[in-house]
């Protein structure tokens, strides 16, 4: 289901001259230090080599591939007769141009990612433009855009940024596109600038260049998944009954940092706690009997209605990804896995999710969707059975549509866990 841990330290403030804040300040340093020799130390105790290492071999995505993004983005513009696409700062922006929210935060000023198509004799290729207000145009010129050519457009305190936004075409504006995670206030600001403008949230045919991942982004995908998993035994075999759940956790969190993940998280949860997908906020020990969400310990004794649960919804997740090809459609997915549940009310939520820069992002696998799955899509697998007060059981693998056919990511070290004793 995913979840993220923003682990963000607070500097200590400046010592001053007075006794009592010098004094202050001097523990603020102290706990600093503390946490920090406890971080690093947690990370070294916990960080596995296998694990650390494994995704040293992948490189970031290179300018060539986002020029590709672009000129394929300027293409389908083109053919859909639209002047330009638009996007804030998140994670569309990041895919086209490289800027994301930890490059520039949002704010109730518009920075604006402006992509339109212009030819290049033969070819249709992508103008990049980056809307930015004029008191901040130097720090916007330093955002590791990628692009040979960016034109930024400037827009002082007392201008309409919206009236600025679109002065790099000539002629009146057609449709408009903007990423569909754009505030509204700037989607009404764009509107209300450009009356003769047709300006609406980006079509299918926009939205599934980002949908569809390339070769290169299934590679990080992989890497990711695999180290996740790599930890998640490596953490499994120092689990004991007793843990409590915050420390399995930072196990977690800490084996993760090591493998190079950053913002990594694991929910972890303890017998009936599992019983709420996304947690209960207790912190529970973990006892001989007691499942952890999907994995139990060599010494837990897991009750027999408890293990066939288990089974069931591997069950479920296998009849779901058999079906998974590309042009199938996606509720079927979801029906299918419910369906192996003969639709059991305990199976609370959809199957799955599509993964990729946002943790959950479309195509979505839910009884509601009618996404066909292409080649390039990635999805999370992921039924459970929840049975509040007493148990729950969620097994969740990402896989990825090839050619072929559905592929998990984790399929290169082993898949799927072999049994609740083998994750
Ligand atoms: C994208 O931005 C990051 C910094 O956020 C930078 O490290 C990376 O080199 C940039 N990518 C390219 C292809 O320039
Ligand atoms: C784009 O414009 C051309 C020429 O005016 C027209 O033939 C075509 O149907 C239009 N395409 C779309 C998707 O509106
Ligand atoms: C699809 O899967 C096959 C078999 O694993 C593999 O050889 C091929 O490279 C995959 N294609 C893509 C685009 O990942």
């Amino acid at each position: 289901m995913g979840n993220s841990n923003p682990a963000e330290a607070a500097a200590p403030a400046a010592p001053k001259s007075s006794g009592f804040i010098s004094k202050l300040t001097r523990a603020l340093f102290i706990a600093a230090g503390i946490t920090l020799w406890y971080a690093t130390s947690e990370r070294r105790k916990y960080s596995v080599p296998a694990v650390s290492k494994h995704c040293d071999h992948l490189s970031p995505i290179t300018s060539a591939e986002f020029q590709t993004r672009q000129n394929s983005l300027a293409r389908a513009l083109n053919q859909l007769n639209a002047s330009a696409y638009i996007a804030e700062p998140g994670a569309s922006s990041l895919y086209y141009g490289n800027i994301s929210t930890s490059n520039w935060g949002l704010s109730e000023r518009p920075l604006l990612l402006v992509i339109t198509p212009q030819q290049n004799g033969e070819e249709i290729g992508a103008k990049v433009s980056v809307l930015t207000p004029t008191f901040e145009a130097s720090r916007a010129k330093m955002l590791p855009i990628v692009s040979n050519d960016v034109t930024f457009i400037e827009w002082a305190e007392e201008a309409n940024p919206y009236e600025h936004a679109l002065t790099i075409l000539s002629g009146t504006p057609g449709s408009v596109y903007v990423d569909g995670a754009t505030r509204n206030f700037i989607v009404d600001g764009l509107r209300d600038a450009h009356p003769q403008a047709d300006v609406s949230s980006a079509p299918y045919e926009i939205r599934r260049l980002r949908e569809r991942k390339s070769p290169a982004e299934i590679e990080l995908l992989k890497c990711a998944n695999e180290a996740t998993v790599l930890s998640i035994r490596a953490v499994h075999e120092k689990m004991h009954v007793g843990i409590r759940e915050s420390t399995a956790s930072a196990m977690m969190r800490a084996t993760l940092a090591s493998a190079g993940l950053r913002d990594g998280g694991c929910l972890t949860l303890f017998g009936e706690n599992a019983a709420l997908p996304h947690g209960s906020g207790t912190d529970r020990t973990l006892g001989e009997t007691r499942f952890r969400l999907t994995v139990a310990l060599a010494e837990s004794e897991i009750p027999e209605e408890h293990l066939q649960i288990w089974h069931d919804v591997r069950a479920a997740q296998n009849a779901a990804i058999d079906i998974a090809y590309a042009g199938v459609i996606a509720a079927e997915v979801d029906k299918a896995a419910r369906s192996s549940l003969d639709n059991s009310k305990y199976f609370t939520h959809r199957l799955g999710h599509g993964i990729g820069l946002e943790v959950h992002e479309a195509p979505y696998l839910n009884g509601g969707s009618k996404s066909v799955l292409e080649t390039g899509h990635a999805f999370s697998d992921e039924p459970g059975i929840y049975i509040e007060g007493k148990v729950g059981v969620r097994l969740e693998d990402c896989f990825y549509i090839n050619e072929t056919g559905p592929i998990f990511l984790t399929a290169g070290i082993g898949g799927q866990a072999k049994s609740p004793w083998s994750p």
